[in-house]
């Protein structure tokens, strides 16, 4: 459904400042990645983005491109990050139909809520292979080219490189690791592998031109995040202990998105952009509400009353 852009950018960022760029994103037919598409994609750029849903992929790309009159946006289904052969035939696919990879959004991730006691080590493996190895096998496939559009977008961050940005990498996190929550030690692990990951490439790379940086999303509403692990009924009271008093919006997870990869992310290398009006500081305001602590844990019961819950039984 085409939407108003009020709803995935602001204002004041200029039209035409991705002109002739690329957006690559793994995880792309998401409800927060295909806003940070959508809003790069209004400001000029391609895009193409991956996810394993075909139907999905297809629809969501079609969805992204009513943003601005001509603009291309391919959708590639049927890719899992977890399979680096197959991240890298679609790495060389979007630039043999768009041109170019100028910046990756590593964006796939795996989430659901479970105990250690309801974690298997398959459950465990899995989210691990999602987050971890497929930021890695994303960064495998696309890091070439990144670094080819670094070589062409170099700024002294004095004089705006004509051509614009290129060359920037973000990795979507969280900030569960910060603390620590229940219910989700393999997503927290994880994401403190991607966390890892993002800083090393900067580290690596800077040298070459590359910006590897993370934004860490808290809890923003009508996601697909959001519906796996809060129990809805629950949000009014859990959005009253954030210190903004609200939940996040899509938009501001894709304005951060634009202030990485625009000029005035020029300087900004190998950090973590956390946009959760405050939440991660105030343990209460997390994810996985709804399920007292600790007494959710001591009694054994399984987790009800969110999306994506286990199929069937597990041979924990
Ligand atoms: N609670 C506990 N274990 C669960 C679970 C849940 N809610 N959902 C899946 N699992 C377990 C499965 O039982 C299986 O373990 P087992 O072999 O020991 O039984 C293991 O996780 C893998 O599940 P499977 O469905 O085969 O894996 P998959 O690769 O198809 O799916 C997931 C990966 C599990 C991460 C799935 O949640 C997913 O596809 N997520 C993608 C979307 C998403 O999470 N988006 C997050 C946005 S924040």
């Amino acid at each position: 459904m085409p939407l108003p852009k009020s709803a995935y950018l602001s204002e004041v960022w200029k039209d035409g400042i991705f002109d002739n760029k690329v957006v690559f994103c793994t995880g792309g037919a998401g409800t927060i990645c295909s806003a940070q598409v959508r809003a790069m994609v209004h400001l000029g750029a391609n895009a193409y983005i991956l996810g394993r849903n075909v139907e999905k992929t297809e629809k969501m790309a079609k969805d992204i491109a009513t943003a601005r009159p001509g603009a291309k946006v391919i959708g590639a289904g049927n890719v899992d990050v977890r399979k680096f052969d197959s991240l890298k035939n679609e790495a060389e696919r979007c630039v043999r139909e768009l041109g170019s990879i100028d910046f990756v959004i590593a964006g796939a991730a795996g989430n659901f809520l479970a105990s250690i006691d309801q974690l298997s080590v398959n459950a465990f493996k899995s989210v691990m292979d999602i987050d971890v190895l497929g930021s890695y096998n994303t960064l495998k496939a696309t890091l070439p080219y990144l670094a080819e559009s670094a070589t062409k977008h170099k700024s002294d961050g004095l004089t705006p490189c004509p051509t614009g940005t290129g060359g920037r990498i973000i990795f979507v996190s969280a900030t569960i690791h910060y603390s620590g929550l229940p219910l989700q030690t393999h997503v927290s692990v994880a994401k403190a592998g991607v966390d890892s990951l993002s800083n090393n490439v900067a580290i690596e790379y800077g040298p070459r031109g590359v910006n590897s940086n993370i934004i860490a999303p808290g809890p923003i509403g009508e996601t697909e995040g959001m519906e796996r692990l809060a129990r809805m009924e629950d949000s009014q009271s859990y959005a009253s202990t954030i210190p903004s008093g609200r939940m996040g919006r899509v938009k501001e997870i894709a304005d951060a998105t634009i202030y990485l990869f625009s000029d005035s992310g020029n300087y900004v290398n190998g950090t973590t952009i956390v946009v959760d009006g405050g939440a991660w500081r105030m343990h209460s305001a997390n994810p996985g509400s709804g399920f007292k602590y600790p007494d959710f844990l001591l009694s054994g019961e399984e987790v009800t009353g969110v999306a994506g819950l286990k199929k069937s039984k597990s041979k924990i």
